[in-house]
């Protein structure tokens, strides 16, 4: 029988692309999502795409009875996906609380339950904003980990040690905490991307949407930095590269091949891309001339960071495939696509 994973947060961008993955390896998907920052119609894109529509229950992971409700009716999950947060790095500056209630309360939570149900096995969404500024770059996951600048990071630091602490206290349980670095892009098909609520915090939307037409021009924060050019330094990994690497994360917990009850891993490309070479990926890919225009510092950016992902490419035999050319051309083509069925609807 096909094992099913649940992924809360599935019909978010990371998620969709996760629940195209794990069908494709013959998992069931079982989504759980309130659609604060999605659309219900995402599970169309992933049936169109897959051939399988994965089942969605709409339910606020805050939501303990609620939450209790989905698990009684479904014992038989073997691994949870744990997507669902909210990610303004900005927003979480303003609304601190709603920020530590959404994203904390929701993995507890779903931890008391993991024990409840006797549900074995986590993999967690983290991120390398824990790591700050690193001293030494490339950065490995025994990196220290520096305060976190803004309440959203804080919840990534904090949700891995509410989750190591749950794992030390309780054998039967098993976590993998993923350290993102920067995913953009989209799938191939361009039928399921990115869907930025409102002006795009993030640098590749802000870009697409820039020379759609919807933004005048792109601001770039600052080219005076301590990098080879002045411009900040990140890891852009392709959002389909980033989804496979949790099947893989799924089945190493299901495979108990794991080698402690709790492990963390950077998923990234080891590449540092700087603001303007990201620009010219996306000129060059899209034909598209960007209007853009260098201002100010953004306060609490990080100078510079990108991956070692020596650990993962080693013990979870996972790499990324995807060249930054290709993840800019997916996301040109999904802004494409949207724009142009908003337009028809
Ligand atoms: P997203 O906003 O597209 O997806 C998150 C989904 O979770 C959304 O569909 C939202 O509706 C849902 N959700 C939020 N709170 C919920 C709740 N209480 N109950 C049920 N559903 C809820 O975000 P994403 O980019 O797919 O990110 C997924 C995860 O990865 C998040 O935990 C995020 O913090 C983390 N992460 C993202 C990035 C990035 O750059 N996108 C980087 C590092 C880490
Ligand atoms: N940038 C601009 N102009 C913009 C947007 C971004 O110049 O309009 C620059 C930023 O200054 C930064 C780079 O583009 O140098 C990337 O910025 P993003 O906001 O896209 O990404 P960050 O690395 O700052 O942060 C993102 C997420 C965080 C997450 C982190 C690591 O927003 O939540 O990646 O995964 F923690």
């Amino acid at each position: 029988m096909k094992k099913k994973i649940l992924v809360t947060g599935g019909t978010g961008y990371i998620g969709s692309h996760t629940a195209i993955e794990l069908i494709n390896e013959e998992f069931d998907v079982a989504i759980i999502d309130n659609l604060y920052n999605s659309e219900k119609e995402v599970i169309d894109g992933i049936e169109k795409i897959s051939g399988k529509r994965p089942s969605l229950e709409i339910i606020d992971i805050c939501d303990m009875e609620k939450l209790d409700g989905f698990f009684s009716r479904n014992k038989e999950i073997a691994a949870i996906i744990h997507f669902a947060a909210y990610k303004a790095v900005s927003e979480s500056v303003s609304k601190p609380l709603e920020y530590y209630r959404n994203n904390l309360v929701s993995l507890i939570n779903l931890l008391g339950l993991m024990k409840k149900y006797r549900i074995a096995n986590l993999v967690f969404s983290s991120s390398c904003t824990v790591y700050g500024q690193p001293e030494n770059l490339p950065v490995t996951e025994d990196a220290p980990l520096q305060p976190a600048t803004s309440p959203y990071g804080n919840t990534k630091a904090v949700g891995e040690e509410i989750i190591r602490d749950t794992v030390f206290s309780d054998s039967s349980i098993r976590a993998i905490a993923l350290r993102y670095f920067n995913p953009i892009g989209a799938h191939a098909s361009a039928l399921i991307g990115e869907l930025p609520r409102g002006v795009p915090e993030n640098l590749v939307p802000y870009i697409t949407q820039t020379a759609y037409g919807l933004r005048d021009e792109l601001k770039v924060f600052g080219n005076d930095y301590d990098t080879p050019d002045g411009y900040c330094i990140r890891d852009y990994l392709h959002v389909v590269d980033l989804a496979k690497a949790h099947v893989v994360a799924v089945k190493r917990l299901i495979e108990e091949k794991n080698k402690s009850g709790y492990e963390v891993f950077n998923l990234g490309t080891g590449n540092g891309v700087s603001v303007l070479e990201a620009i010219k990926s996306f000129e060059r890919v899209s034909g598209v001339k960007l209007k853009y225009k260098v201002t100010g510092r953004r306060p609490g950016d990080i100078e510079k960071i990108w991956a070692d992902p020596s650990f993962a490419n080693r013990e979870l035999g996972w790499k990324t495939i995807s060249t930054l050319d290709e993840a800019m051309k997916t996301a040109w083509d999904w802004e494409n696509y949207i724009r142009s069925k908003s337009q028809i609807k």
